[in-house]
């Protein structure tokens, strides 16, 4: 973002009149002038076929949600609640622009039909843009060899693999595939690092006593499950030398484990989620199958978690805050297949939080003085861009990036109701919470896409962002020296 400069006689298709525009790095009073959907200039006094008057309000980026599951099934068939059309939705009306969904391969599936069919969807329903990341379950020679480099080649730079889920698991040998195309192709590598070993044993025994409700999901998801699979996951992008990142961190151990490797120059990148630094396992405890609706894995901790979420995100060990929205109703088409008989291993994994993200933290984050506006557009925006490919197009307000904008009241109070967000959940974990900040006019690509509480945007406007290869992608160029005696293994990363 340059000074802002008098600039007068240019006439922009949009101006945003007298905000305060901040971005990751600055804060500044100017005006933002927007033309052919591009962010063209930031000064004083500009003009504009429109004007929105943003005086006494917040002139951010549109947040970036790179952790969201949209019309995807569950590792047990389960649907989501949210297709392309509501989920995006429902993204926008809570400030964020971009979001980055997940192609999801499970065993049975050829992984290139699974991202034709997404695509498709994406395409026809989508209002905001959106980056796609596959998941992998089943890396056979066609995936490795054929699937997976022709993904990355459409501009699909990152994939999910699962520790855990009997249905989703790799092993640590497939983990090493996947981890060898990713390093040579140029692609990030998201992990679902929990181990699934201790979680089902334990799982297991406390089915067969009886103790089924949803709090033994927390329970059965032990902090050490979570710390030996970061400690393992890390182990193997050693070996190989690829740069990772740990999706939905959750405990005090993993992050330490993360923050140790970071300093021993291991490039491992990770996220946390609205549900570890607003929900503990006390709101699973609730009578009958209620708690399911708080049910997801990793599962929310305590305080002490919660506090290191906080330290982690404010110190850069965690480097993204996505929401891992993963609706499910809470009905026999979701979270309840057996009713009131449901289990805690029967139900679907996961909690909605695409709309809320920016708003909970705005409020007990940036309002309540744990982070500044330039920490809030660095977590919920400007680093979703830089390690995923997108920035500066996306991410930032500055000329010639997109007009992806959400202009805030800061004072705006807002109590949070089921009836107040977009998804198709149904609920929300956060129902009761009172928030004071609220995204009331939010831009795609310069469009007004939310005004005055209303939808303004067409279905299907959204459009795909292919990502171009990003320095968290780079190897280091130090994998173990055993490797050196695998021959064709310095494969050069393609440009
Ligand atoms: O419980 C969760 N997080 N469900 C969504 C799938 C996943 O593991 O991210
Ligand atoms: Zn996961
Ligand atoms: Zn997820």
């Amino acid at each position: 973002m340059s000074t802002p400069t008098p600039q007068q006689g240019n006439t922009h298709d949009l101006v945003i009149r007298g905000g305060t525009v901040a971005t990751a790095t600055e804060t500044l009073q100017a005006d933002v002038g927007i033309t052919g959907g591009k962010v063209a200039a930031l000064g004083k006094d500009l003009s504009g076929k429109r004007v929105i008057d943003a005086a006494g309000k917040l002139v951010l980026p549109g947040g970036i949600d790179s952790h969201v599951h949209i019309e995807q099934l569950s590792s047990f068939g389960i649907p989501c609640a949210d297709d392309f059309y509501s989920g995006t939705v429902s993204a926008a009306f809570g400030g964020t622009t971009t979001i980055m969904p997940f192609c999801a391969q499970h065993r049975e599936d050829a992984l290139d039909k699974v991202l034709a069919s997404y695509s498709a969807s994406a395409k026809a329903k989508a209002v905001i843009d959106y980056g796609f990341h596959l998941i992998i379950a089943n890396p056979n020679d066609k995936t490795l060899d054929t699937d997976l480099p022709a993904a990355i080649g459409q501009g699909i730079r990152s994939f999910k693999i699962f520790m855990t889920y009997d249905r989703m698991r790799l092993s640590d040998e497939q983990i090493l595939d996947v981890m060898s195309v990713a390093r040579r192709d140029g692609a990030l590598l998201m992990v679902h690092a929990e181990n699934h070993g201790i979680i089902s044993w334990l799982a297991g025994k406390m089915v067969k006593q009886g103790n089924v409700a949803p709090r033994y999901h927390a329970i059965c998801h032990t902090r050490s499950s979570e710390a030996e699979a970061i400690n393992r996951i890390i182990t193997l992008a050693e070996v190989v030398d690829c740069p990772i990142l740990i999706v939905h961190v959750s405990t005090v151990e993993g992050i330490e484990t993360i923050r140790q490797a970071q300093a021993r120059g291991v490039k491992v990148f990770a996220e946390t989620c609205p549900q570890y630094l607003f929900l503990t396992a006390k709101d699973i405890d609730r009578p009958g199958v209620l708690g399911a609706a708080f049910c997801c894995s990793p599962p929310p901790r305590d305080e002490a978690a919660q506090e290191a979420c906080w330290q982690g995100l404010k110190d850069g060990t965690l480097t993204v805050y996505s929401s891992d929205h993963a609706p499910y109703k809470m009905d026999a088409s979701g979270k309840l297949p057996n009713g009131d008989k449901t289990t805690f291993k029967e139900m679907a994994n996961g909690v909605p939080g695409i709309e809320l993200r920016l708003p909970l933290l705005f409020t007990f984050g940036y309002k309540a003085g744990r982070i500044s506006i330039n920490e809030f557009v660095a977590l919920t925006s400007a680093r979703h861009a830089q390690t995923y490919g997108l920035y500066p197009q996306k991410g930032t307000i500055a000329v010639g990036s997109d007009a992806d904008i959400a202009i805030w009241d800061p004072e705006k109070k807002v109590t949070v109701s089921k009836d107040l967000v977009h998804d198709n959940t149904g609920y929300t974990p956060y129902e009761g919470r009172e928030l004071t900040g609220w995204p009331v006019t939010v831009l795609s690509r310069g469009d007004v896409i939310v005004e005055g509480g209303k939808l303004a945007a067409e279905r299907g406007r959204g459009r795909f962002l292919p990502r171009a290869a990003s320095e968290p992608l780079r190897p280091l160029g130090r994998q173990i020296p055993e490797m050196a005696q695998l021959s064709a293994w310095n494969t050069p990363l393609k440009p």
